[in-house]
């Protein structure tokens, strides 16, 4: 799925929000390994701190049906460029490894990145010596 197709998925997950207390609206469609497609919406809470946020909730659907490689992952937020908040970056940084992360306005207007320009010098499964995560040379 190319870059526009992708930000789509978001554009129509971002349509799903649930989010009576912000009234910001996020949308993630995240592509695995294998093509497949996962999408999420925020979902608010009104104890607030149980928020959802959008790239979450797509990428915790892909791993949850059996997905650890995440090849790229649209967001869009609002009306302008909508970064993922710092737990996100650390959520897509376990799974995305050289993948895209491609932030966008909508179809037609969205800018391309890496983990590194996002998260640099992060902590990641590496870091652990002792876990089964594929990116971890053996
Ligand atoms: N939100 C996301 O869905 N993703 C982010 O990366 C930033 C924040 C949501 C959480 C909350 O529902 C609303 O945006 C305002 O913070």
């Amino acid at each position: 799925m190319d870059h526009s197709e992708l930000m789509r998925a978001a554009v129509a997950a971002q349509k799903m929000a649930y989010i009576p207390y912000s009234g910001y609206p996020v949308g993630a469609a995240v592509e695995t390994e294998d093509g497949s497609i996962y999408t999420g919406c925020n979902i608010e809470n009104a104890a607030y701190s149980p928020t959802a946020c959008a790239e979450r909730v797509a990428i915790f659907k892909a791993v949850s049906e059996g997905h650890r490689k995440i090849e790229r992952i649209a967001i869009v937020a609002g009306d302008n460029f909508g970064y993922p908040c710092g737990v996100c970056r650390q959520v897509i940084r376990e799974f995305i490894g050289d993948g895209e992360i491609v932030v966008g306005r909508g179809p037609e207007e969205y800018r391309v990145y890496h983990m590194e320009d996002l998260l640099p010098h992060s902590f990641g499964p590496e870091d652990l010596g002792h876990c089964d995560h594929p990116e971890v040379e053996k």
